[in-house]
């Protein structure tokens, strides 16, 4: 796995984590599947015409040819069924769902980062809201996205500063809505949508990947990630997770 991984994003694969590097490997695999399907599909309807062309051109031999091509036939369903099931296994279900306290995976986040703050003299605040309830998620992969923003802001304030971590149930669905917002200069207006794409990067050492992999893991739950701009100035960015109508009271 490190070997592909690493051939497929050059020195890149060094830096990411192990759940990083499980999403893209599946993104990886299941884009192969999907490209081998279409010329598959193609070869399929081309031995059937063949078939019907030696027919009419040589009837006499159709005993020849015609063990030939079932061999021919029986393969390519064979892999046709490879790829399928490849397809199903590949799909966002790798998720290992459990009941999350949304508010404890975003404190976390930022203990993680609190040190790396603490040097480049930039505050963390923690807004959390009373009595959230708990949400079905995968705590690892939602604790690398938020990570992944969290990472994204310190470096756009860079020093002296501030980070905003906050974690609220929406007035609107009840869903989980986490927020990351940073005293940072913002993003570029026309930027706003191919900051998302893999390997879109404006540093020196970026992936360009640590966006694209916490909104793969927002679709992964039902839920989404977008950006804005503060009227204030820096960026915020929304990881919004829907309840699933698994909640329960407490967390
Ligand atoms: N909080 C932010 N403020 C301003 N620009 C941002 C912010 N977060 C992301 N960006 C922009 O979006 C780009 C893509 O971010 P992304 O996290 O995907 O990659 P990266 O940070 O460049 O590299 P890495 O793979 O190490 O995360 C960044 O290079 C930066 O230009
Ligand atoms: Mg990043």
């Amino acid at each position: 796995m490190e070997d592909i991984l690493a051939k497929a994003l050059g020195q890149d694969a060094a830096q990411l984590a192990a759940t990083e590097k499980r999403d893209l490997l599946v993104r990886l695999l299941s884009r192969l599947a999907h490209e081998v399907r279409n010329p598959l599909s193609s070869l399929d309807i081309h031995i059937q015409l063949l078939e019907e062309d030696l027919e009419a051109v040589v009837p006499q031999g159709r005993g020849q040819f015609s063990s030939r091509l079932e061999i021919i036939h029986g393969e390519l369903h064979r892999l046709e069924s490879i790829v399928e099931r490849f397809l199903r296994l590949a799909g966002p279900s790798a998720l290992d769902l459990e009941p999350v306290a949304a508010g404890k995976i975003a404190a976390h986040v930022c203990e993680l980062l609190q040190p790396d703050a603490s040097g480049k003299s930039i505050q963390i605040v923690q807004t959390i809201e009373a009595d959230l309830p708990t949400v079905m998620a995968d705590p690892l992969r939602l604790t690398q996205a938020l990570l992944n923003l969290a990472i994204n802001a310190i470096q756009a304030v860079q020093h002296d500063g501030s980070i905003e971590v906050s974690v609220k149930r929406s007035a609107a669905d009840g869903a989980i809505v986490f927020g990351v917002r940073d005293s940072g200069p913002g993003i570029p207006a026309d930027k706003l949508t191919e900051i998302f794409e893999p390997y879109f990067t404006t540093k020196e050492e970026g992936s360009g990947l640590g966006l694209w992999i916490a909104q793969q893991i927002a679709v992964a739950h039902g839920g989404k990630l977008t950006a804005r701009n503060a009227a204030g100035g820096g960026a915020i960015f929304t990881l919004t997770l829907p309840l699933r109508g698994k909640e329960k009271s407490g967390g």
